[in-house]
């Protein structure tokens, strides 16, 4: 997508500087910054402290930084500690597992002399599938949207809430929930997206930042609006990202889509979920039992950082001594989800539904 009329994508491998470029998203939306990842230390506090976000950016920044150690060293034993050092990062999005995984088994069999060149080529491949996926997931659910348009009188907006930044800068390109959108504005098909904020971290001023850029009309509100919003039939309806869905369809999500899904479900508003397909871990069931819940630092919540008269500053929100969770993901249970929009088309929330469009991954 463009910023200032440049087209970006999230991430790239930059051949003069021999490094991987990023937009560190820790100033965003009020600098866009890039910066260049030089060690693999750097490549673990990229995804840690989130300069990069979104399930789908760390997986591919992960599988970039599995190339950049066998660059550094192409041995067993430097590929295991490059794997462990990038998975303790962080726990909850599967996408990070994922292309660890995959780019772990296409090395074993080579000669290491052989990987550095080849482990950079993977993870450039997995960068553009990213993008492949999530242009297909906006055409399946720019249908949904069409859908919805037709039902409405002529020239008025389908309004869209979407929760997190599940944007363009969360992905390598498009973004999931947020390519359908693009998709429809682009199309001509009048849209308006409520952007919830997502306290603590406020992706939602990422998401708006994305929207204004592509001249989406978008609305930023609260977290505690999305029901209210429903309620008085202004939402038509839901889309969400995701970090890790279950082989049955539960979905787990920035810390809030849960309570959006139940908003939605009393409200008769459909709730999707943009699900590229390795964001889905076949090898959990029950979401609420199994998924690791990342817990994030307290100064994320008692701290708020956004513009000041002197630059990027930060203010603390919380008195003095009160003690702070940060539980940084929730999961909604497959029951209060409409849809999956996967890049194979949009299925129900149910392992049925994964395997019927998934029949070769769910059997390995
Ligand atoms: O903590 P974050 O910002 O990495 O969480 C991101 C989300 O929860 C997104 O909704 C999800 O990764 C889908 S991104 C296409």
């Amino acid at each position: 997508m463009k910023v200032n009329g440049t087209p970006y994508r999230s991430l790239w491998w930059d051949d003069a500087a021999d490094a991987l470029m990023i937009i560190d998203q820790r100033w965003l939306p009020h600098e866009f910054r890039l910066e260049r990842l030089g060690t693999l230390d750097a490549y673990a506090t990229a995804i840690t402290d989130m300069h990069v976000r979104g399930a789908p950016l760390i997986g591919a920044t992960a599988a970039y930084g599995m190339a950049f150690a066998l660059r550094q060293d192409p041995s067993d034993g430097a590929m295991s500690a490059a794997y462990s050092r990038l998975h303790a990062t962080r726990p909850t999005a599967i996408n990070l597992r994922w292309a660890l995984d995959r780019v772990t088994a296409a090395m074993r069999p080579l000669a290491p002399g052989d990987r550095p060149a080849i482990a950079l080529r993977l993870a450039q491949e997995i960068a553009d599938e990213d993008v492949a996926i999530n242009r297909r997931i906006g055409s399946h659910g720019l249908a949904l949207i069409e859908a919805i348009a037709a039902k409405k009188p002529a020239g008025t907006p389908v309004r869209i809430l979407t929760h997190c930044n599940a944007g363009w800068i969360a992905t390598v390109d498009w973004g999931t929930a947020t390519s359908p959108i693009y998709r429809a504005h682009d199309a001509g098909l009048p849209v308006h997206v409520w952007v919830d904020e997502t306290r603590p971290r406020n992706q939602g001023a990422l998401t708006a930042w994305e929207l204004a850029s592509h001249g989406v009309p978008h609305a930023y509100v609260t977290d505690n609006a999305g029901g209210h919003l429903m309620q008085r039939g202004m939402v038509d309806m839901v889309i969400t990202g995701t970090d890790r869905t279950t082989r049955t369809g539960d979905v787990c999500n920035k810390i809030g889509t849960y309570l959006k899904a139940l908003a939605a479900r009393d409200n008769g508003v459909p709730f999707y979920v943009a699900l590229p397909s390795p964001t889905i871990d076949w090898t959990v069931s029950d979401g609420c039992d199994e998924i690791p819940i990342e817990d994030r630092p307290a100064e994320e919540v008692s701290h708020v950082q956004g513009r000041t008269e002197g630059g990027i500053g930060c203010v603390q929100v919380t008195p003095e001594g009160s003690a702070v969770a940060n539980p940084a993901f929730d999961v909604t249970p497959a029951r209060l989800v409409t849809g999956l929009i996967t890049e194979r088309g949009v299925c129900d929330a149910s392992e049925d539904g994964l395997t019927g469009l998934f029949p070769d991954r769910a059997a390995s």
